[in-house]
């Protein structure tokens, strides 16, 4: 497998307050790869460096490298809009469009032109709905509001809005931390068939999520990354006492 990011020597800083500390990292083309560790140390500032949301946070600086396919994301002419429409973003709390469900899906493929006809819209809405397997349960009720979806809906229909523009990477900041466990297992499933066509980063609380979804996994701590290695290792015999200690709830 390829590596679809390289993350080299990367710091971060809001304001005089350092929060990454020489992150280097690379993410395979394909797989799934958990970012775990204790609140505040650092795992949602580092995946927003990988499709520049920090931009949008004034004081926030980054330096290090970024590459994505081998060319620097952080590099002066590079295309924002095209950026985010290659790495995709899923928050932690579902956060449709006040639009109908139809609407949430077809604004990504409009904004970038990817259709020509509306048959074609259609389709790609049935199929990025059904990817994030919703399609059969809102089939009948795609013009209604997407406030009128459950959570679990609700952050589903998130997925599908985020493949709609056919991504390469999908970023994911705690997608389950506002669902029940039914949801969770549904977004859990879907992970599962999506690393088929996506390179899948996400954040997880749950280490019982990070060893269900995930190929990879790096334990961050305090800015840093302590262990990065495949789930298996990290979970079943890490290098590094501070893993030891998190994964097995000991942590201080
Ligand atoms: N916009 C911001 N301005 C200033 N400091 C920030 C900002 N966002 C995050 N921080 C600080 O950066 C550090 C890392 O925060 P971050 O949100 O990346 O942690 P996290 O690992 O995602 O935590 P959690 O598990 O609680 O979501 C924390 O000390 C946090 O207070
Ligand atoms: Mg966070």
């Amino acid at each position: 497998m390829e590596n679809k990011i390289t993350a080299s020597n990367v710091n971060l800083y809001y304001g005089q307050k350092q929060a990454l500390f020489g992150v280097n990292i690379n993410f395979k083309e394909k797989s799934v790869t958990a970012l775990i560790g204790p609140s505040g140390c650092g795992k949602s500032s580092f995946l927003r460096c990988l499709n520049r949301m920090n931009d949008t946070i004034l004081n926030c600086k980054i330096d290090g490298e970024i590459l994505l396919d081998g060319k620097n994301i952080y590099h002066d002419d590079l295309d924002l809009v095209l950026l985010r429409a290659r790495v995709g973003m899923v928050f932690q709390k579902p956060n449709p469009f006040p639009k109908t469900i139809y609407e949430n899906v077809a604004y990504g493929p409009k904004i970038h032109g990817l259709f020509q006809k509306k048959s074609e819209l259609d389709n790609i809405v049935e199929e990025s709905l059904a990817k994030a397997g919703l399609w059969n349960e809102i089939k009948d009720r795609l013009h209604d509001q997407a406030s009128a979806l459950s959570g679990g809906q609700q952050q589903r229909l998130c997925i599908a809005r985020t493949i709609a523009i056919e991504p390469e990477i999908i970023l994911m900041d705690e997608p389950c931390s506002a669902l029940d466990p039914i949801a969770t297992a549904k977004i859990e499933e879907l992970i599962d068939e999506l690393k088929e066509n996506f390179t899948i980063i996400i954040v997880t609380h749950s280490m019982q999520q990070a060893a269900r979804v995930s190929d990879m996994t790096a334990f961050f701590n305090m800015g840093k990354i302590v262990e990065y290695g495949t789930t298996d290792k990290i979970f079943t015999n890490p290098v590094n006492q501070q893993t030891q200690d998190y994964i097995t709830g000991r942590f201080g």
